[in-house]
């Protein structure tokens, strides 16, 4: 495959033509009365018509025939696709899962969208109001079938396999340890290489933000310049009667026939796109002297809520860095929070838990549960010697938290069978430390 291009920058104005077609962009319109090399110009609104600049968010797409060239969608079978946040009982415990099961090709052929699982999520996808978090398995490409979705965005995490995805912009290639985003609306198809898994947070009715950065200043964390939006590419291909667009509508799955590929857009601009970003480029900050800064300073993308401060989802991630901090716990502190926190692994052992939490699998502290390091972590750490040290080498943890209180589906708790139920016994070796007569900590400080 030959090497893909892309364009740097976050949520800029860009423009892109395929090469074989120069100047397939208008000059000095979106909209003229015939479009060069006789393309149709359509737009793809990502943003109310009226939002002011800052949130503004369209791009112009000129293809061989306009999207609407389709027969009718109509209802497919579900999978494990659901927003029924009712599905089964609330459960306030600490949720882990072992690694979520990929299917064998031999025994199955299962594609990105047959292969979506709803693991948990909240909110209403008819007032724009929520989130649901995924788990993608699967083994086969998606070939003539390519997906959008009408209800909100995609924030891919790949964990095994790599994803060559083809977008109306343009085609990405996302390995683990890169994320991509996929906004509503625009359609994609997914090749895979080998039995393949990730997560995903769908967020309703917003779009990911880079967060402010404050006191921090113009630079740090993940640097806009290091997003990348892919190039203009297109086919002309036929596919009578054999192009399957799918599409997520209000939660369900519809499908409709057309006869050509959609990957047909010659030229594009605006600054509605689908991007990629390695999360290696992520500009890691943390505490030099003592104590922990809260884990927000490892966000990389928000999606904010329309109360300040609060997000409906943020993508966190927990690199590789430096652990300096002097007269601290260091690994992370126990914790309960408002917030709902899904932790994912892509690869390597996750600081707070050597074993049990693997790869692959996941962990869910709901809003207000306890959690934090198990009892093996909480004895090394009391008594390390506080040297600088390097942290979560060969690793890459990430979680996705969100302010709203989170459902599980009957695939997360049951269906699944990656449930640990076991999880809770590793708090429970924890012993009181407790010296009432001596004030002195028994550690070595
Ligand atoms: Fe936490």
């Amino acid at each position: 495959m030959a090497e893909l291009k892309y364009i740097p920058g976050f949520g800029n104005e860009c423009a892109s033509e395929d090469p074989r077609c120069p100047g397939a962009l208008p000059e000095g319109q979106n909209n003229p009365q015939v479009c060069p090399y006789n393309l149709y110009a359509e737009q793809l609104s990502g943003s109310a018509f009226t939002c002011p600049r800052s949130t503004n968010k369209r791009s112009w797409l000129y293809r061989i025939l306009p999207s609407v060239c389709h027969k009718p969608f109509e209802s497919i079978d579900q999978g494990h696709v659901t927003h029924n946040w009712d599905e089964v009982d609330p459960d306030p415990n600490q949720l882990r899962w072992k690694p979520f099961e990929i299917p064998k090709a031999s025994q199955k052929k299962v594609d990105f969208v047959s292969g979506l699982h709803t693991l948990c999520g909240a909110g209403d996808i008819r007032s724009n109001n929520g989130l649901a978090i995924h788990i993608f398995l699967c083994n086969t490409s998606m070939g003539n079938r390519c997906f959008y979705n009408s209800d909100g965005d995609f924030l891919i995490v790949p964990q095994k396999g790599k994803l060559l995805i083809y977008t109306e912009f343009g085609k990405m290639l996302v390995q683990p340890n890169e994320i991509c985003v996929i906004q509503r609306g625009m359609r994609f198809s997914i090749d895979v290489f080998e039995e393949t898994r990730g997560y995903i947070l769908e967020v309703y009715g917003v779009h990911f933000e880079l967060p402010d950065l404050g006191p921090i200043g113009a630079n740090g964390l993940a640097n806009p310049r290091d997003f990348l939006i892919p190039v203009a590419w297109y086919e002309d291909r036929q596919v009578p009667g054999g192009y399957t667009v799918i599409n997520k509508y209000q939660g369900k799955l519809f499908a409709a026939k057309q006869n050509v590929s959609p990957f047909n857009v010659v030229a594009w601009h605006g600054n509605y796109t689908p991007y990629k970003y390695n999360l290696e480029n992520f500009m890691v900050i943390n505490s030099v002297a003592f104590d922990h800064a809260d884990p927000s300073i490892f966000t990389v993308l928000t999606a904010k809520s329309v109360r300040p401060g609060v997000a409906v989802a943020d993508f966190v991630i927990f690199p590789p860095r430096w652990g300096v901090a002097d007269k601290t716990f260091r690994p992370p502190y126990y914790h309960r929070n408002c917030m709902s926190e899904f932790m994912g692994l892509i690869k390597g052992h996750y600081e707070a838990k050597q074993g049990g939490f693997l790869p692959g699998g996941g962990s869910l502290h709901s809003s207000m549960t306890p959690h934090g390091p198990d009892a093996d972590c909480f004895e090394k750490a009391s008594k390390a010697n506080l040297a600088p040290e390097r942290i979560a080498d060969g690793t890459m943890a990430f979680m996705f938290e969100s302010s709203l209180s989170m459902a599980v589906t009957k695939w997360g708790l049951k269906t699944s069978s990656c449930l640990d139920e076991n999880y809770y016994k590793c708090w429970e070796p924890l012993k009181s430390h407790f010296t009432p007569d001596s004030r002195k900590p028994a550690g070595p400080n």
